[in-house]
């Protein structure tokens, strides 16, 4: 797609990836209409950029996106689905709002706005981009339900590719480990390994916007290694097994 006049809307701008991927589009000539959490705030102050704080874990807070945006352009060019949060734990215990929560953010949200996007242009052009994780392919321990969330919508994106217009561009990105507060927000207390820059990872998303590329893997390595030696990276979920299970050694001695 052509960046230079478009109209993205562009959700989890108040850091991270998201943020990293507004100040790229608006250096390109974007006009960028960013949503965050109530209470957050990215900082970004630019002619073109416009922020509104939105709960888009509902409905509702989708819907209200929608108007909003339409009130703030004539078109939408592009919809990048980028919000989402992470759980890191070990599932024991049957508790429905906790897994609600997640659904409804990572996987109902983005699914709802996709839908939103293909009602208001039937057989317009346009992008949708979503970011996934490479956990969609490839789980790691402490990451069952978000590695679940996230292969959900690698999969209803997929599936939508066969059945819409060639020219509605579907796109999904799968980043590694990116250092923003995704850890933070997780509750994972060690680090991993291969940390990319959310910087990096905001180029890639660029650059695959401009392409209209189907599916974007930021990390190289990772691609290679997944397709041509899978084994090999057994030995870094063996390491975050053995990690996750010394957490609870160490919470069961400290209780
Ligand atoms: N970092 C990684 O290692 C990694 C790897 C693979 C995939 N990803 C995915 O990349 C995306 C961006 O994450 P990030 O790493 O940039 O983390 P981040 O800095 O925590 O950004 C997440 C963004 O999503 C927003 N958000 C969360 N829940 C929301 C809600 N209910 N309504 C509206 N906005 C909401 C947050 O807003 P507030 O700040 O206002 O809460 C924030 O702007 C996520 O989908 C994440 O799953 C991240």
């Amino acid at each position: 797609m052509k960046i230079e006049g478009s109209c993205i809307v562009l959700t989890g701008t108040s850091s991270g990836i998201g943020l990293e991927l507004a100040k790229l589009l608006l250096e390109r000539g974007a006009r960028v209409l960013g949503v965050s959490l109530p209470g957050e705030d990215s900082c970004l102050s630019h002619r073109n950029f416009k922020e509104i704080y939105i709960d888009l874990s509902s409905r509702e807070g989708v819907d209200k996106l929608f108007e909003e945006a339409l009130k703030h352009f004539e078109e939408i060019n592009a919809f990048i689905a980028n919000a989402g949060i992470p759980y890191y734990e070990k599932l024991q215990k049957a508790d429905w709002d906790h897994i609600s929560a997640i659904v409804d953010i990572n996987i109902k949200s983005v699914i709802y706005s996709a839908m939103k996007m293909k009602e208001l242009y039937p057989q317009k052009t346009f992008n949708f981009m979503v970011t996934s994780s490479i956990m969609s392919y490839w789980p790691l321990p402490g990451y069952s339900l978000y590695s679940a969330t996230k292969s959900a919508v690698h999969a209803f994106i997929e599936g939508l590719r066969l059945e819409w217009e060639k020219d509605q561009y579907l796109q999904i990105v799968f980043p590694v480990a990116t250092a923003t507060r995704f850890f933070e927000r997780a509750g994972q207390p060690h680090k991993s390994w291969l940390i990319q820059t959310p910087q990096h990872v905001a180029r890639k998303m660029l650059c695959g916007l401009i392409k209209d590329s189907k599916r974007i893997y930021p990390s190289l390595l990772f691609e290679v290694s997944y397709r041509l030696a899978p084994w090999a990276l057994s030995f870094y979920r063996s390491r975050e097994k053995k990690i996750l299970r010394s957490y609870e050694v160490n919470s069961e001695q400290e209780g």
